[in-house]
């Protein structure tokens, strides 16, 4: 359901108007009204913006006639008047990169398969896959509208200044009853984590870290390494998600667990894979404060030695707190580094690494992998390996060999 319908009830005259004629990811300066055949129900706000999630969201409900309100003519005419400078505005690649930043900014991208029709989801939602930008109030609370949700090809954000009352609802979602599905349980530990490393991260670059939210941050991967071990073969599941985890938290948090399962493989105790996981979830914590377009396989040699400047940025951002693990910010700092010395910034050699360094640098190059393909997950994960294992000299051997084998055999 686009809104939740506010019903109109007096007599003022409506203009029919074409949907066919507004622009996806525009703000509509009009309110926006359907009718039924006896009354009109009011369907977009004004302000609210013309999503391409909201298009879909109105044409899975077949609803077809649409009328704005007669005193907001003029309104209407101005803006079909830049209708069509809009829509070379939004064709021009710049301006897309430019709302990509700004939802990035924004939004906190959410697993959108955990929402339960059990426990109603009141919050804003915004979703990001071209041409879908901005948010639209939308409401999850009966299996029509879940349904609506996850067939759309987007992901699915709450904003950031929501994010404590997504949290709540986390919570609710772990204390209801109604729910037994233990990889929905699973699923929401590790949304859980997703909060917190995205806090330590946004806190950590404001160089304002404080105490409790590293207190959080090792309270939930403790209960995610029990989980690790308790459900290992579902564990599997929490890996795979949409090729859209691009964003530093998710990558972060992907890169933890899978490092602490690695852990887990190797017969590590809890010690280890708690400071294996926080590692993990540090370990580029440099990139808040790269720019945002430097690629590590940029064509442009400034642009590739800005990205691999994240790694003395890490470094440097987490030296000053004596409560994070030194292990923590020698990962920062070496992750990069390849067994063969081929990696960065020093080109460091076989013994010179660390270990948390080389299993963190398994995981994180599989999810850096990963995000890069979009076929279907096993495909995915057997054409990762497989590159992997030509890449041999960049790891210790038997790193690799254990970590191959333990995702080979993941139940996906
Ligand atoms: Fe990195
Ligand atoms: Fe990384």
């Amino acid at each position: 359901m686009v809104k939740i319908y506010a019903i109109d009830s007096d007599k003022e005259r409506y203009i029919p108007i074409s949907l066919d004629t507004l622009v996806t990811g525009t703000q509509i300066p009009f309110e926006i009204y359907t009718y039924d055949g006896t009354i009109y129900k009011s369907l977009l706000d004004k302000g609210a913006t013309y999503s391409y999630f909201a298009k879909v969201m109105i044409e899975k409900q077949a609803l077809s006639n649409f009328y704005i309100r007669q005193r907001n003519a003029l309104s209407f005419n101005e803006y079909m008047q830049n209708a069509g400078k809009l829509k070379s505005m939004l064709l021009d690649p710049s301006f897309f990169e430019f709302k990509y930043k700004e939802f990035k900014e924004k939004w906190f991208i959410i697993d959108k398969k955990i929402i339960n029709t059990a426990i109603p989801f009141k919050l804003a939602i915004g979703g990001l896959r071209f041409p879908i930008f901005g948010e639209i109030p939308f409401t999850v609370d009966n299996e029509i509208s879940y349904k609506n949700m996850l067939e759309l090809n987007s992901d699915i954000a709450v904003r950031k200044r929501d994010i404590d009352a997504y949290y709540n609802y986390l919570d609710k979602l772990l204390d209801t009853q109604e729910i037994d599905d233990p990889l929905i349980k699973l699923r929401v530990r590790r949304e859980k984590l997703k909060v917190w490393c995205y806090k330590i991260y946004e806190e950590i670059s404001n160089h304002s870290l404080s105490q409790d939210t590293l207190l959080k941050l090792y309270k939930h991967i403790n209960l995610l390494i029990g989980l690790i071990r308790s459900n290992f073969d579902m564990a599997g599941k929490l890996l795979f998600f949409e090729p859209s985890d691009v964003y530093l938290y998710i990558h972060s948090t992907n890169v933890s667990l899978m490092s602490m399962m690695h852990g887990h493989v190797i017969n590590k105790d809890d010690n280890y894979l708690l400071t294996l996981g926080i590692s993990a979830i540090l370990h580029d914590v440099g990139r808040m404060v790269i720019d945002d377009d430097a690629r590590e396989d940029s064509y442009d040699k400034i642009n590739r030695n800005i990205y691999k400047s994240h790694v003395l940025k890490g470094k440097e951002l987490l030296e000053p707190y004596n409560d994070i693990p030194p292990i923590a910010k020698t990962v920062a700092l070496t992750h990069h580094e390849r067994e063969d010395g081929s990696g960065y910034p020093y080109g460091l050699t076989g013994d010179k690494i660390h270990p948390f360094a080389k299993i963190i640098a398994l995981s994180d190059t599989f999810e850096n992998k990963r995000v890069s393909y979009y076929d279907h997950p096993t495909i995915k994960r057997t054409q990762i390996l497989k590159e992997m294992t030509q890449d041999l000299q960049l790891y210790d051997a038997i790193m690799l060999k254990d970590f191959l084998k333990f995702v080979a055999n993941l139940s996906l």
